[in-house]
């Protein structure tokens, strides 16, 4: 072996004492940068350090109406919910181009909301009371969020860790959002489970999601003993989001009816 090889090979004998898991992850650069990702990647793809960190975020309608504007605290540190994904991005921008009346006297649940961003941008455009919902470490990011938004009157803040039961005070809603929520194998029945548990007839459902392994495929399989979907149609970044991979749908109950 050449000198130049047996730095190489201590280089890599270096990162893998480092850190065993490597060769397993994504080596892109962000949880949400939108790269692809490959069969042997089985570890979902790692943020890079974002703490403490803040971003302004303005999401116009094309037709009419005010901006909204939303200030995030970020901080991964609480796991990869902790930053703003894309997928949460489009739908941020699908609700705004509804506009305020899509939301106007509906109760609102947002799951795995991460950083709370959808369900704050529903808040401000209106909906009678909204849900923040994730795992317990990311609540304490999701409150600063409510607090930096002046949304304390009309969001609240809660665990839902998919498959347990739903807390006593969290209703069925009339719009469940989710986005990004699908990357993670074993979670795969149960945020099925839980949208399931959380519908009925009447609930809209809002779920956008952004494909990077084949084995995203598994879930749509799972959903679709319980659910159908249709992409949404009338969003105008439509072309743009879908070149990222991402699709915006729309879940109906099978059993509606029966
Ligand atoms: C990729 S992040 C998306 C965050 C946010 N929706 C967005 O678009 O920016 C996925 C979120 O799902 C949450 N999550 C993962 N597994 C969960 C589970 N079993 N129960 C509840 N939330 C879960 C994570 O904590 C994280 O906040």
């Amino acid at each position: 072996m050449t000198e130049e090889g047996k730095q190489s090979f201590a280089d890599e004998e270096n990162l893998d004492a480092q850190n065993p898991l490597r060769h397993l992850m994504h080596t892109g650069d962000h949880c949400v940068d939108g790269s692809a990702n490959t069969e042997d990647d089985i570890v979902p793809e790692q943020p890079k350090s974002v703490l403490n960190s803040s971003v302004q975020l303005e999401f116009r309608s094309s037709s009419s109406g005010e901006p909204v504007s939303m200030r995030l605290a970020l901080d991964a540190s609480p796991g990869c919910g902790g930053v703003h994904w894309p997928a949460g991005q489009v739908l941020s921008q699908y609700l705004v181009h509804l506009g305020p009346d899509s939301l106007r006297c509906k109760k609102v649940l947002e799951l795995g909301s991460g950083t709370g961003l959808v369900g704050l941008v529903a808040a401000q455009l209106g909906a009678a009371h909204v849900w923040i919902t994730d795992q317990a470490p990311l609540l304490e990011l999701m409150h600063k969020n409510v607090l930096m938004n002046d949304l304390e009157s009309d969001v609240s803040v809660a665990e839902l860790d998919w498959g347990t039961p739903v807390a006593d005070g969290i209703p069925k809603p009339d719009v469940l959002l989710a986005a990004d929520c699908v990357y993670f194998e074993p979670a795969f029945p149960l945020l099925v489970q839980t949208l399931y548990g959380l519908t009925d007839a009447e609930t809209e459902i809002l779920f956008c999601y952004k494909k990077r392994r084949k084995a995203d495929r598994r879930f749509f399989t799972m959903l679709k003993k319980k659910f159908s979907w249709t992409e949404v149609s009338d969003s105008p970044e439509r072309e743009s989001y879908s070149k990222d991979a991402i699709s915006l749908l729309t879940l109906h109950r099978k059993d509606v009816g029966v």
